[in-house]
């Protein structure tokens, strides 16, 4: 017995010695390749396979952004983006008389595509998207009143399209609505919401999910691109299948009646400097949708999804991604058990999170 429990107590010793030595190690990396840009990027050519994956999609996102221009989709972000510039020079105080010269003719190609897809294969794409860019392009020409040769050929070729989407007053307007809803409104909304993570076992309603997304909709994207899905599962196998890929709800995966799988999609920028704003629209689009389902009786919890190769690998095989698709995160939604506790999460102080005027050295 005395010698067994040595041998642990030695066993622990050694396990203590290997962790301390790891970290020692790790400090001295970070210590030493964190102290630079250029120690940086040494450390990432030896080491590069930490964003291989990362990289890898954000080019072949722009690869599939320029492949995707001559072909037949559902929503063109191109189209979007160049239609809220339009819209964004609309609104422009003062407004100039003559804008969006270095763009319009691709708009108006874009739009042209756009045209030919819808008289080819009608109702191939959104509707909604085709009477926007009519109506912004219209408009645009309308309150273009100086002359350019870059914009009379533009407007000339818009006016040549034979495509006339029905329905108007997609265009930008004077908003003039304030909120019904009270600051105490809102404030209590966001403290009753929590994680939750122990569900009633019954379904969700549909109509309340699609509810929840249309609010979900609403949340601001960079150009309006809304560059995410959410992949909703409530059948419970499938349920099971994709709530037991995280890590984040190992104890829990087995209660969650509907989970949510946020996809960025990279393949809606050309340029890699955009690569972030995935996470960021998505987020923004998550919080609302999470709002939303507590104004609907339901509850929710956000599932951590790590940029961890193995697991990576697993999602995109389960959900067919392309390799441009990034999982930003997952949600649980269900009826709250009401027996279930939340945990207090005490949040950060207000003169920890936030500044006014703080410039360098102040
Ligand atoms: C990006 C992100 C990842 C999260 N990952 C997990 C997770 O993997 N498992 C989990 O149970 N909760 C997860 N949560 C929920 C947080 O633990 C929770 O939001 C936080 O503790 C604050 O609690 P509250 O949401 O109730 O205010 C995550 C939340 C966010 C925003």
């Amino acid at each position: 017995m005395l010698k067994r429990l040595k041998r642990i107590a030695k066993n622990l010793l050694a396990i203590t010695w290997i962790r301390r030595t790891y970290e020692a190690v790790n400090r001295l990396f970070l210590e030493t390749f964190g102290s630079s840009r250029i120690l940086s990027h040494l450390f990432f050519v030896f080491s590069f396979l930490t964003f291989n994956r990362e990289q890898s999609a954000v080019l072949r996102g722009r690869r599939n952004y320029y492949r995707n221009k001559r072909r037949d989709r559902v929503s063109r972000v191109e189209l979007r983006r160049n239609v809220h510039r339009l819209e964004k020079g609309i609104i422009m105080r003062p407004r100039r008389d003559v804008f969006a010269r270095d763009y319009i003719t691709e708009t108006v190609e874009f739009y042209e595509f756009a045209a030919e897809q819808c008289k080819r294969a009608p109702d191939s794409m959104e509707p909604s998207e085709m009477q926007w860019a009519h109506n912004v392009l219209t408009e645009y020409f309308r309150v273009n009143t100086g002359t350019h040769p870059v914009v009379d050929a533009a407007r000339a070729r818009f006016q040549a399209i034979d495509f006339v989407p029905e329905g108007g007053e997609r265009v930008p307007y004077v908003k003039r609505r304030l909120s019904d809803v009270s600051y105490e409104q809102i404030h209590d909304l966001a403290m009753q919401r929590r994680s939750v993570r122990w569900f009633e076992q019954r379904p969700v309603e549909r109509e309340l999910l699609d509810k929840a997304m249309l609010v979900a909709r609403q949340a601001p994207t960079a150009c309006n691109r809304l560059p995410y899905e959410f992949r909703i599962f409530d059948d419970p196998e499938k349920v099971r299948t994709v709530a037991d890929l995280p890590f984040g709800a190992a104890g829990y995966a087995h209660n969650i009646p509907t989970i949510v799988v946020v996809v960025g999609k990279l393949e809606s920028y050309f340029s890699p400097r955009d690569r972030h704003a995935i996470y960021v629209d998505a987020s923004l689009a998550a919080m609302s949708f999470m709002f939303a389902l507590e104004t609907l009786g339901l509850s929710s919890s956000v599932i951590n999804w790590p940029d961890f190769e193995p697991l990576e690998q697993k999602m995109q095989k389960t959900l067919g991604l392309d390799v441009s698709d990034r999982v930003v995160m997952l949600i649980a939604v269900g009826y709250a058990d009401p027996d279930g506790m939340v945990p207090f999460s005490q949040k950060k102080e207000l003169d920890t999170l936030r500044s006014y005027n703080v410039l360098r050295g102040e």
